[in-house]
């Protein structure tokens, strides 16, 4: 395990929220060595003493003295540089030489390329040292191309470990433990019995300080990217023959190459994006989005979209994908939706009226896993032929603690694990995809429809909102199953 994590943007929130707790959960939990040290890199004028000081007041809940707080603390060293400046980092860094490091880089991506090369140059990128890098790897296909040319100037591929956080999130796990754990759901995972997929992200946050980096990206960029289309891969990609990094990226890759270009033709049909208005979360009044630049209107907080996935498994199956900030509620999943039985026998309800199966995985804010099935359970002796939805609902334990999906991926930068990071030609794919939409979007001028804060997005994307955890349809005033 490398004991050296030199975290460069370690004033930046990510650090601050994230990052810093999550050191101080595995140092809590036992699980770094005692010769474990944190250098953090950042452009601030702080001393090693303030800049503790400032961490302190940054980490919750915890009283000034607890041991924790002390020991994360006592390995902290700050270090002030230009990272902008690849000249400098060599002498800043010059008494790590030897070491062994992670070094992880929570900057906006126009740093990676510099601070790469101030590391090649310093020598703290030879092996077995590693590079760990956060999302957006670029704003497009191009763009993310230069990156990760640059990047592999200075360290080979095997050791680059480029960071999507939801693969870190245990439910997000656990939809690769159902898939392939169990031959129930084998056996009827393709377009036979799938009729289509649901996966939506509703977040309750807003842009909140990042709109600079927001107006510049948007939700297309932003999250459809990377975690929608990580969750879409781990749903329909084939079977890997072994759970090593390799077999598992191949298979994503396959699934990512295997996603049709969206036609210009195709765009508004299969697509919607918007942008929130002011309104009221939570029961508390929100502003709308407002880029930085005046005048600028062509920001998407919410999108949707239907993506068709061109092989044998998935053929004219439809993917809704579907994420948006300052929804009405906070809600991840992946919902399957099965075909209706080839022949109906029963009284009630009529054909037309019953429910086809659906499994859903809600994977945050609860997770569980529900099962839709018709059944005559819930009907009276005499019954039998009247049918009803009945949920299965398998519920985690409430008080089970989950991990910060951070820590977890830490962890396995530090002991070299790559399985759970996103490898450079995925990156690549999944671009050429969003870049397909963006093109499509720009050549049609897709509009941008307005949202009101606390809803579920333009009432124009109803067809992509699958039941979320209250039960009911957003938008449509439907009743769920
Ligand atoms: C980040 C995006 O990658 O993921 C944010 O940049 C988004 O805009 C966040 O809010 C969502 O992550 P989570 O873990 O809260 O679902």
């Amino acid at each position: 395990m490398h004991e050296t994590l030199l975290l460069f943007g370690a004033t930046g929130d990510l650090a601050q929220r994230y990052l810093f707790p999550s050191l101080l959960n595995l140092l809590r939990d036992r699980l770094l060595p005692p010769g474990f040290r944190i250098y953090a890199i950042a452009r601030q004028d702080y001393t090693t003493a303030t800049f503790r000081q400032y961490l302190a007041m940054r980490l919750p809940e915890l009283e000034a003295d607890a041991p924790e707080l002390i020991d994360l603390l006592n390995r902290v060293e700050y270090i002030v540089a230009d990272l902008a400046d690849p000249g400098q980092l060599p002498e800043r860094l010059a008494a790590l030489k030897g070491r062994d490091c992670v070094s992880y880089l929570s900057t906006p991506p126009g740093l990676y390329i510099p601070i790469a090369q101030g590391l090649k140059a310093a020598g703290l990128l030879d092996a077995p040292s590693r590079l760990v890098l956060e999302k957006p790897i670029g704003r497009d296909l191009p763009s993310a191309r230069h990156i990760l040319d640059q990047v592999a100037a200075c360290v080979s591929e095997d050791r680059v470990f480029r960071i999507d956080h939801y693969l870190g999130k245990a439910p997000v796990q656990n939809l690769l433990a159902l898939r392939f754990g169990n031959s129930l759901l084998e056996a009827v995972w393709h377009h036979r019995w799938i009729e289509s997929v649901d996966i939506l992200v509703a977040e309750t946050a807003g842009v909140d300080g990042r709109e600079g980096y927001y107006a510049n990206y948007g939700a297309l960029r932003d999250m459809v990217q990377n975690h929608i289309l990580q969750l879409l891969c781990l749903i329909a990609m084939e079977p890997p023959s072994a759970l090593d990094a390799d077999s598992v990226r191949n298979e994503k890759l396959k699934v990512l190459r295997a996603l049709r270009p969206m036609q210009a033709d195709q765009v508004l049909a299969n697509s919607v994006r918007g942008c929130y208005q002011a309104g009221v979360v939570a029961g508390q009044p929100v502003a709308g989005f407002q880029s930085p630049t005046p005048g600028q209107h062509d920001t998407e907080t919410f999108v949707a979209l239907t993506a068709y996935i061109d092989n044998w498994r998935w053929a004219g199956v439809p993917f809704r994908l579907c994420t948006g900030k300052r929804m009405a509620d906070r809600c991840s999943q992946v919902v399957i939706h099965f075909r209706e039985v080839s022949h109906w026998l029963f009284e009630k309800p009529r054909r037309e009226k019953a429910t086809p199966n659906r499994l859903v995985f809600r994977l945050q804010p609860e997770e569980n896993i529900e099962l839709n099935l018709m059944s005559s359970l819930a009907a009276p002796e005499w019954g039998a032929l009247e049918l009803r939805p009945l949920p299965l609902d398998l519920s985690m334990p409430i008080n089970l603690r989950r991990r910060i999906a951070y820590e977890r991926l830490l962890l396995d930068a530090f002991h070299g694990n790559p399985a759970l990071f996103v490898r450079n030609d995925e990156i690549e794919a999944a671009w050429t995809w969003i870049d397909s939409v963006a093109a499509a979007w720009q050549q049609t001028q897709a509009p941008i429809l307005p949202y009101m804060a606390g809803s579920w997005g333009p009432t124009e994307a109803n067809a992509f909102m699958p039941i979320c955890g209250t039960g009911g349809y957003p938008n449509s005033g439907r009743k769920g199953n």
